[in-house]
């Protein structure tokens, strides 16, 4: 695992972006895994301007979303689709066909999870995957607990994470209670695997996750076992690591 820690907002995403741009520049065809969030705005708005400069195309990329809300319609201002669409694919040349973010309107829910597994499988393996982490601990929407699942699959959202997504909505009630998520199996079985941790408030966990045991309490723990992972920090969420 290779940990970097920048000094300033510039270096951290231009850092980021750069391990993208590189990537889509040698494998055009390459399949990002993209995650959502305020952690990769930066990365995202960054992406934008380079490919305005010509410096990537995303024309032949292949991106699939980690987790959907269950039951926010596909344009509902705060689903991941309109979030991506917004931050990032309407802005790129990208085609749309070609991005991939689970249903979380499917009639059944299950089926999608099986589909999306499938999907991942057909076109796997991602060739870097994009993680924030919770402050709790959780990738994707996997959620501390006695036990994890491998595969995509539908997860009731902790309170811990609704009340941080509740800043997005007009109140906690509105807050999805479930998602479909990718599983941990999934996002482990990604070539590279990119985590992204901005701010103060991530310290405690960042520290927890990438030095402590590794355990289902903390579903970040996983990726101390996954061969290739950068992680791409700023000062304050590296704080406990000098
Ligand atoms: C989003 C996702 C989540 C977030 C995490 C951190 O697709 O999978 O795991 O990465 O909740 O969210 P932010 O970046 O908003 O702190």
């Amino acid at each position: 695992m290779n940990i970097y820690i920048y000094e300033n907002e510039e270096g951290f995403v231009q850092s980021a972006a750069n391990q993208v741009t590189s990537l889509l520049n040698a494998k055009p065809y390459a399949k990002l895994g993209l995650a959502t969030g305020s952690t990769p705005i930066g990365l995202y708005t960054r992406l934008i301007e380079m490919h305005r400069k010509g410096l990537v195309s995303f024309s032949k990329a292949t991106t699939f979303n980690l987790d959907e809300y269950v039951g926010l319609p596909e344009n509902h201002p705060e689903s991941y689709r309109t979030f991506m669409n917004e931050k990032l694919f309407k802005h790129i040349d990208i085609n749309i066909e070609q991005t991939h973010i689970p249903n979380g309107n499917a009639a059944d829910l299950e089926e999608e999870c099986r589909a999306y597994d499938q999907m991942l499988e057909q076109h796997g393996p991602i060739d870097l995957q994009l993680l924030g982490i919770g402050h709790n601990g959780h990738i994707g929407f996997n959620e501390p607990g006695k036990s994890l699942t491998s595969g995509t699959h539908l997860a009731p959202l902790q309170e811990k994470t609704r009340q941080a997504n509740a800043r997005f909505f007009p109140s906690i009630d509105d807050v999805p209670t479930h998602s479909v998520t990718m599983g941990v199996g999934s996002i482990m079985k990604a070539n590279q695997i990119m985590l992204l941790i901005r701010g103060e408030d991530k310290a405690e966990i960042a520290h927890r996750a990438l030095t402590g045991p590794i355990t289902t309490d903390c579903p970040a723990s996983l990726l101390q076992c996954h061969p290739n992972v950068i992680v791409l920090m700023d000062q304050g969420a590296g704080r406990l690591f000098k």
